[in-house]
């Protein structure tokens, strides 16, 4: 009864340029939020993580901030942010913000400070190297975006640190005057009453002291993004980071029930040491391996029994499914499993984040090359790696533009929207919608599905199963990854077991003996417990 509210409840992740419009400019904003928190209550989730929301001359879409403590016109103002804020509460539901720490926009006055001068009072606040002794740049780091991850500024004759674009220049925060203005960035939101936030980037903080050269990546192949030419292992994940993190989290411990998330691309065994010595780091490294482990059911099995055993005792393990960055999850694995998967993701242990669209169902939308508007597309174009075709309105209804603007939207709404959107779904019993909202309720009636014991149910082929027990209540998840109808024999189903819900979202209560077929791209959760 004491756990956190993070403990138990589900993410929604809002892409706010998408979500709704309502000052017609073609562009989503905090009011439309606002306006659509019914459906979010509907939907069952507990709390909201916006992308960033601050002012910022959007070369990265809000990722390249020119100001920590106000709201881009294009979202609204601090007044809608501070009205949406309590709308939120009021509902119950928690509000999460995203949290750039990594670098700003090269509009900020710091860094226009920075830049005027070796001098500066600023200078040290960013990443500033002479150039190498041939008067190239400093060492080989890449950007993530493309190319090398040092500019020139030709005004002092000295090489500044970008990890992503030009225009997003490193903090350095080896410096203990980049960390006190960022900790007071914090305890801005957290005084307005935000319930934490999402770090990006976390582990890019701290780079190596002595500016090494990353080495070569053996495993890279013609058409993975450029920088993984290289292991990051001097650029990015240096040990200091984590009294860093420590710092974040003493902040955040200072307001009640606050939560620090992070985002964290890195193999599960470096990415768990973010919880931190003593549990006094992250509450919740960001877990990406639903999105990178290929969907295949022997590895994905593998893959969750490597991770429950890295998450350390007493920390709590999370798991998502999509974000703004990487393909839509229909895409990945096609629309039918994709009902599985939010299946495993809603029941697996710990706090699932879900993407927008994603519980409608909706594909990443190809976007004309006239039309593209991610930087990171436009600089190593045609690898597929750009991130606008994830990043498409969200689509409420079957009016023009999907009911998500009545202006052009700034990029187009997917073909499919007059079937595959909010008002459709809803009205159908057998949609990927009722699915979620199914098993969003089940997972807030039964505790065992959120918070109970996981234990994995070995099994071959395409089935993935594990049990989840709390007091009385035992749940059976059988998952089928394939396309073929498969048996599972489960010996331990008792007198009673009986279907709590199917992602087909029919054979509610059927009766479960010593067998349970199931169909193809089915997924099912037996109750082993007698009911009531
Ligand atoms: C994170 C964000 C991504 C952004 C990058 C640079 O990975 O999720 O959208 O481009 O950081 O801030």
């Amino acid at each position: 009864m004491t756990a956190p509210w993070w403990r138990r409840g589900i993410l929604y992740h809002i892409y706010p340029r998408s979500f709704m419009d309502t000052n017609g400019d073609g562009i989503g904003d905090l009011r439309g939020i606002g306006a659509r928190l019914d459906y979010l209550c509907e939907l069952g989730i507990d709390a909201v993580w916006l992308s960033p929301i601050y002012p910022s001359p959007m070369a990265d879409f809000g990722y390249d901030v020119e100001d920590y403590t106000n709201v881009d016109p294009v979202f609204g103002t601090l007044e809608d942010f501070d009205a949406l804020l309590a709308e939120v509460h009021r509902r119950g539901l928690r509000l999460v913000l995203d949290f750039v720490p990594n670098h700003t926009s090269d509009r900020h006055p710091w860094f226009r400070e920075s830049r005027a001068s070796r001098t500066s009072r600023r200078r040290d606040w960013y990443i500033w190297r002479d150039p190498a002794a041939d008067g190239t740049r400093p060492n080989n780091w890449l950007s993530s975006f493309g190319g090398s991850a040092w500019s020139l500024d030709p005004q002092t004759g000295q090489y500044y640190y970008h990890a992503f674009l030009e225009s997003q220049p490193d903090l350095n925060w080896r410096n203990p005057e980049v960390r006190a203005a960022m900790h007071s960035v914090l305890r801005f939101w957290l005084d307005r009453g935000v319930d934490g936030f999402r770090v990006d980037v976390l582990w890019h903080l701290i780079k190596d002291a002595q500016f090494r050269d990353n080495p070569p990546n053996p495993a890279w192949r013609s058409g993975d993004p450029p920088h993984m030419q290289q292991v990051m292992v001097y650029s990015a994940d240096r040990p200091e980071i984590h009294e860093v993190v420590a710092e974040l989290r003493r902040i955040i411990d200072q307001y009640p029930e606050r939560v620090l998330i992070g985002e964290i691309y890195l193999p599960i065994e470096r990415l768990v040491a973010y919880y931190g010595a003593d549990l006094k780091g992250a509450h919740l490294p960001f877990n990406f391996q639903l999105i990178e482990t290929a969907w295949d059911a022997r590895g994905i099995a593998r893959m969750i029994d490597q991770y429950e055993a890295a998450v350390p005792a007493r920390a709590w393990p999370n798991w998502v499914l999509g974000n703004h960055d990487k393909p839509r999850i229909a895409t990945r694995v096609g629309v039918q499993q994709a009902r599985v998967a939010a299946m495993l993701l809603l029941t697996l242990r710990g706090m699932p984040t879900m993407y927008y669209g994603d519980e409608l169902g909706m594909r990443n939308v190809p976007i004309p090359p006239q039309l593209v508007q991610d930087r990171f597309e436009k600089r190593v174009s045609g690898l597929g790696l750009g991130r606008d075709p994830c990043r498409t309105p969200m689509q409420w209804d079957a009016t023009p533009n999907a009911g998500f603007t009545r202006a052009r939207p700034w990029l187009p709404v997917a073909e499919d929207f007059p079937v595959v959107n909010v008002q459709a779904e809803r009205e159908d019993p057998k949609s990927i919608l009722s699915l979620y909202r199914a098993l969003t309720k089940l997972r807030r009636v039964e505790p065992a599905l959120s918070t109970g014991r996981y234990e994995p149910v070995v099994m071959t082929g395409d089935l993935v199963a594990y049990l989840r027990t709390q007091g009385e209540k035992r749940f059976l998840v059988a998952l089928n990854l394939g396309a073929e109808p498969h048996a599972v024999a489960y010996s331990e189903a008792g007198p009673h077991a009986h279907v709590a819900l199917s992602t087909h979202l029919d054979r509610s209560a059927e009766r479960v003996t010593g067998t349970l077929n199931l169909r193809a791209d089915e997924g099912v959760i037996v109750a082993l417990h007698a009911d009531g």
